[in-house]
């Protein structure tokens, strides 16, 4: 069955993921990021972007949004859908590293983000066919 969520879910999601970019540290790319994510216990966990001046040690939104609901919740925890939200507007789907961590821990999880042209949903093995597995 394909995840779905309420439109106030989703207006809460993303609402939180653009409160969450306020305080994003992208000193050297200027692109603030947040994201919010829910989790099958329905309890919402939001990150910023964090960069670092060793580039390459940058952390994405969506992955601080992860790391927080699985020190909150445990190796358990299950993504039921993730949102988006950057501070520039245009277009910002998850990068393909998050994409592979939201498959570990929400392999059918939602994802809420701006496409081309407006909000899109989209199935996380839409955007990350043949997530990899161990
Ligand atoms: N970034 C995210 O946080 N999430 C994405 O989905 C795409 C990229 C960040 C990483 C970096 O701090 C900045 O955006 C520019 O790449």
């Amino acid at each position: 069955m394909p995840t779905t969520i309420t439109s106030d879910q989703q207006k809460k999601m993303l609402s939180a993921a653009r409160s969450a970019f306020k305080n994003a540290h992208a000193p050297y790319s200027h692109f603030k990021v947040g994201s919010t994510i829910l989790t099958e216990r329905g309890v919402l966990y939001s990150g910023c972007n964090v960069e670092n001046a060793s580039y390459g040690l940058t952390i994405c939104a969506e992955r601080n949004a992860i790391f927080a609901a699985v020190a909150a919740e445990g190796s358990s925890m299950r993504i039921k859908a993730v949102a988006v939200a950057t501070e520039q507007d245009g277009p910002c789907a998850p990068c393909g590293a998050c994409r592979q961590v939201i498959f570990e821990f929400g392999p059918d999880a939602l994802i809420l983000f701006r496409g081309q042209s407006g909000t899109e949903q989209m199935a996380i093995t839409k955007l990350l066919p043949e997530g990899f597995r161990l």
